[in-house]
């Protein structure tokens, strides 16, 4: 028997195919192609064909697959100007994964960032009045570049960061357009940013880094990643890794967790305040839990199950990213039909996490969802991919999780919080593969009356 071909989704006459689609409604494009054609079905991005799975037999084997199989590293070419030459994605396979499963992830370094993140989300909220108006974007995007450097680099290199890096930062994330899939380096205002940010990082990461060579630490408890780079020499006795390469080693460690953990968060304070009988719930949980006086690293590490429920329900819905693609290097048969080597294969966390088969009523907000007995993130392995799942899954979700626990147990243990805007106008901007809030997204905050200690 001959294997056909997945069968296209309507539109895409013009050159580019869907891309223009792509740009401005990617989650509708692809729910079209679902709708069309089922579990598997096309589109077109530029030049190339990309075969859209959904649905849990065609995302296990999308999950299952070895790189050998579906390459990852092919897949993503916005990230390659962002990293630069040599790092992670443009690196070979085994010192990716090096790279990648960064020895800072180790449970046993969980308390400690517990306490940094706590740290760090205190000192943000120390600039606050006893009440005011904060962007959720900004807010969010700010705290997490201090958490995920002091984190996954040190903290000392954070304490040498301001608001400036945030900024960058945010610019490098806006420079992901799928225009990427005709030319990453094409002559677009996004682009041109992109480039210039991370320009003014490297050189604010060759000050930092001249500070350190002129004050080497002490002792080994004063050094940081940084002071270990800057340290490394090659066989002529010259510094092994350049300001450049070493922007490109800090900015892919904490790409993969920056907007992701900061849009979850802003989604999360969203629909809380658009289900005020959860929130209530969760407020309740929270105060019973602290009463015993232990501090927030105890508690994020143990289990908050509202909390946690309505986070996974926050990433049900809207999952930082919606669009998950391989490379495919062999030919292979899925649900009847033929993927080609070089074909574009994707699977979409905002698609499959959205299958009424698998959520009843999955436009629902309802946390209930992962409550004994439910349990819908279990039960349905391969759909619920905000994580992703198999080999690839997020390396960073336990890290994420406990990080969003800890930022919630402080800013619902002592603010309060109302939409500052209609309730429908929060949304993402899809306008970069970078998913984040629109702009504006704004709540207001007031500091929450204790609750009697009695
Ligand atoms: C992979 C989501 C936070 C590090 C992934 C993947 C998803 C994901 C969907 C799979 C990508 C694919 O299959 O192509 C999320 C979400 C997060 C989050 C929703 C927060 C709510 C983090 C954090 C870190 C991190 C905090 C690190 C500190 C990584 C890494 C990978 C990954 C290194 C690649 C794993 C591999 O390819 O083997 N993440 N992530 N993530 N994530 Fe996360």
């Amino acid at each position: 028997m001959t294997l056909v071909k997945p069968r296209a989704v309507s539109g895409g006459e013009h050159e580019h195919g869907h891309l223009e689609e792509f740009r401005t409604d990617p989650i509708a494009l692809m729910a079209r192609v679902r709708e069309e054609c089922g579990d598997i079905g096309s589109f077109r991005l530029a030049d190339r064909d990309v075969i859209l799975l959904t649905g849990a037999q065609a995302n296990e084997f999308f999950f299952r697959a070895s790189d050998d199989e579906l390459d990852q590293a092919a897949a993503y070419p916005f990230m390659k100007p962002i990293f630069g030459e040599g790092v992670v994605f443009d690196a070979p396979p085994e010192r990716r994964k090096e790279m990648l499963h960064n020895t800072a992830l180790r449970a046993e370094q969980m308390r400690g960032h517990a306490t940094t993140i706590a740290r760090e989300v205190e000192r943000m909220l120390a600039r606050w009045g006893d009440e005011g108006e904060i962007d959720l974007l900004e807010f969010f995007a700010e705290l997490t570049i201090y958490t995920s450097s002091a984190c996954l680099i040190g903290t000392k290199f954070r304490e040498e960061l301001d608001d400036r890096f945030a900024h960058l930062y945010h610019e490098l994330e806006r420079g992901t357009d799928a225009y990427c899939y005709v030319d990453p380096h094409a002559d677009i205002e996004s682009f041109r940013r992109r480039d210039e940010a991370r320009h003014q990082l490297v050189k604010l990461v060759r000050h930092i880094m001249a500070g350190r060579m002129a004050n080497p630490p002490t002792g080994k408890d004063d050094r940081d990643m940084l002071d270990v780079l800057v340290s490394v020499r090659d066989e002529q006795g010259q510094p092994r890794f350049s300001a450049s390469e070493v922007t490109g080693i800090f900015i892919s460690m904490m790409f993969a967790g920056h907007h992701t953990t900061s849009g979850t968060a802003a989604w999360t304070i969203i629909e809380l305040l658009r289900h005020p009988e959860v929130l209530g719930q969760v407020v309740t949980e929270l105060d019973t839990l602290y009463a015993d006086g232990a501090d927030v690293s105890f508690h994020a590490l143990r289990q908050i199950p509202n909390l946690e429920a309505v986070l996974k329900e926050a990433l049900r819905l809207h999952p930082p990213l919606i669009i998950l693609m391989r490379v495919a290097r062999e030919e292979f048969e899925v649900c009847g039909h033929r993927i080609d080597p070089g074909d574009l294969v994707a699977a979409s966390p905002a698609v499959s996490n959205r299958i009424p088969e698998a959520f009843p009523n999955p436009e629902h907000f309802d946390p209930g969802r992962y409550l004994d007995p439910n349990q819908e993130d279990l039960a349905n392995r391969w759909n619920w991919i905000p994580f992703g799942a198999g080999r690839h899954r997020c390396v960073g979700a336990a890290f994420a999780l406990m990080q969003l626990k800890a930022i919630f147990s402080i800013l619902l243990r002592d603010w309060e919080f109302d939409l500052a805007q209609p309730s429908e106008s929060y949304r993402n901007d899809h306008s970069k593969m970078v998913v984040q809030l629109e702009q504006p997204c704004a709540v207001r905050y007031r500091r929450r009356a204790r609750p009697s200690q009695d």
